[in-house]
């Protein structure tokens, strides 16, 4: 048996996050690491245990996420199972636990799905890799929100000390009746 480990990730900072557990466990844990748009009739009976990490975008999660844990909740539900949030309103530490961050919040409020353990990391913020319209308006909600505005700049806010504590724990997350 082994772990599923699922990443929606527009930038690729989810999936390196996804990544970067999966190789933290290589020792205890065998995992899969799969991008959720290729993962919608995927046999979860195959696994011990899932993970679903995501990232946000203008507010809100890649809608197969939503479409992905209704489809599959019950089975989700019956397995140890993890979340984990990626966005920049995370770089605030106040905004980095699943009740503080808003998209989270609204996420595990509202899904089917009720995983065991849960966290939200800070994303990254690399201004040359957008598109015009997409820098313009990251540097507007940067400017509201006291970030980085300098478009010249590639920041990188996830504290990777907190992706291998959250490893770490699901490493040894049990299913509990
Ligand atoms: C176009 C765009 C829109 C974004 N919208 C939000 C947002 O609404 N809230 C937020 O906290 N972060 C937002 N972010 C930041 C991303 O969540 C962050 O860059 C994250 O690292 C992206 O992860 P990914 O590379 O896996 O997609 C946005 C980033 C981009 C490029």
């Amino acid at each position: 048996m082994k772990a599923l480990i699922l990443y929606s990730s527009r930038d690729g900072q989810t999936r390196s996050i996804a990544s970067y557990i999966a190789n933290k466990l290589q020792d205890t844990l065998r995992c899969d690491v799969i991008d959720l748009l290729q993962a919608d009739n995927i046999d979860l009976t195959q696994y011990q245990q899932v993970l679903i990490g995501a990232s946000v975008r203008y507010g809100h999660f890649h809608p197969t996420l939503g479409k992905f844990v209704k489809r599959h909740a019950e089975q989700l539900n019956r397995m140890p199972s993890a979340f984990f949030s990626v966005n920049l309103t995370a770089r605030k530490a106040d905004k980095r636990s699943p009740q503080t961050n808003a998209y989270t919040r609204k996420f595990l409020l509202a899904s089917p799905w009720q995983p065991k353990q849960c966290a939200v990391f800070a994303g990254a913020l690399r201004y040359p890799r957008y598109r015009w319209l997409d820098r313009v308006m990251i540097q507007l909600i940067m400017r509201m929100t006291g970030g980085e505005t300098d478009s010249s700049k590639e920041v990188e806010y996830t504290d990777w000390q907190q992706v291998e504590r959250f490893a770490q724990e699901f490493g040894h997350i049990q299913y509990e009746k």
